[in-house]
């Protein structure tokens, strides 16, 4: 699919006007069935220049597709075989749950922006962990959650790590959703300890690495506590962040939408949670920036202000599945102009 150097975006742009007539969730659920149908797909091969490695696992370029479009792993193989370094699935609750009412999700089309309320709906774990067992090669995280009904969250993480340490090359601690009651409130450091601490026991020794995604919605001690606890609890990365529950200037008719929102207008805000992270963490973690990433040149700044690796996911619906695969083209064009032989050299370079 794409192997030819620019064909996805012309032929995407051609096609988005029908997929944006349709209501978002419906064209997302097209979305997926039209990946499904498309035959395998060879993983992404290590670029030379944007190969790296973090938490000990070989990234063959730093474009990873964030948690959220493929909540049930259905289409982790045609998404790496688009050009992403990495495909998280996810998040993935112990059982499976619908989710919050329709409508849920809402394209910001003037903003280049998404608001959505989805509710971690999913099919569950077990479901997830058939479709990832015998997977074959490329990197794939799984986002795991707490069922929004349980009595106790942090034995739902606890159940994750069990149910999916096996099929996952990494896992991801979600804790900053904005649309299931209450669950943020584990940012918190008293909770967060707690939390760490069984997932840490639940991984033992030889499990996979553990990263951890954070808001955007952070104050500077929210920050430097979650930066002392994961770093005394042994996690390997932080994602940040996710969306966003506040609301910058927005242009489009949805923009008063519940919500996390998501896209350009989140991009500034994630940026400096990024900053504020590296700094707490003195750069002794590695990071991982999402928010609001549609062009090499977003990608190479949180590169430079300490991001090790990126996610997106948003700017896949306004510029469709060419975007991973110009991001690193765009990105190698802006480490050889800046004089840097590798991606690894470039990370933090801009860091305080
Ligand atoms: C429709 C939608 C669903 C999402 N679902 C999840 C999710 O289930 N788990 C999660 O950790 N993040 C989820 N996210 C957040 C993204 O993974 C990402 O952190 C956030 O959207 C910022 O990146 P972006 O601006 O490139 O989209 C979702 C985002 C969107 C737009």
């Amino acid at each position: 699919m794409c192997q030819r150097r620019g064909i996805c975006n012309p032929v995407y742009s051609l096609l988005r006007p029908a997929l944006f007539m349709l209501d978002a969730e419906r064209a997302h659920r097209l979305t997926i069935a039209v990946l499904k149908l498309w035959p395998g797909h060879a993983p992404t091969e290590a670029d030379p220049v944007l190969a790296t490695s973090v938490a000990g696992l070989a990234f063959p370029n730093p474009v990873g597709l964030a948690a959220g479009f493929d909540k049930d792993a259905e289409v982790f193989r045609p998404m790496l075989g688009l050009g992403f370094g990495s495909v998280e699935v996810g998040t993935l609750t112990p059982l499976p749950q619908g989710g919050n009412a329709k409508p849920r999700l809402f394209r910001l089309a003037e903003d280049k922006a998404v608001i959505n309320r989805m509710g971690f709906n999913n099919g569950g774990q077990a479901a997830a962990k058939a479709r990832l067992a015998g997977r074959g090669p490329g990197i794939v995280g799984v986002n795991i959650g707490a069922n929004k009904d349980s009595a106790d969250r942090i034995a739902d993480y606890v159940a994750g790590v069990r149910a999916m340490a096996g099929v996952a090359d990494y896992l991801t601690v979600n804790i900053s959703s904005p649309n299931t009651p209450g669950l943020r409130a584990l940012q918190d450091k008293g909770a967060l300890k707690e939390l760490l601490a069984a997932v840490r026991e639940a991984r033992g020794p030889a499990g996979p690495p553990v990263f951890l995604k954070v808001a955007p919605d952070l104050t500077a001690s929210d920050v430097d506590d979650i930066a002392a606890v994961s770093c005394a609890q042994g996690v390997d990365a932080l994602i940040v962040s996710n969306t966003t529950v506040s609301r910058p200037a927005l242009r489009s008719c949805h923009a008063g939408e519940a919500g996390g929102l998501s896209g350009v207008p989140l991009r500034d805000l994630a940026l400096e949670r990024l900053r504020d992270l590296r700094s707490a963490t003195g750069g002794a973690m590695p990071l991982i920036a999402a928010g609001g990433i549609a062009s090499g040149a977003d990608a190479y700044a949180r590169i430079r202000a300490g991001a090790s690796l990126v996610q997106l996911y948003t700017a896949l619906v306004y510029e469709g599945p060419g975007l991973a695969r110009r991001i690193c083209r765009e990105l190698k064009a802006l480490l050889a102009r800046d004089g840097f032989d590798r991606l690894e050299e470039a990370v933090g370079s801009a860091a305080a």
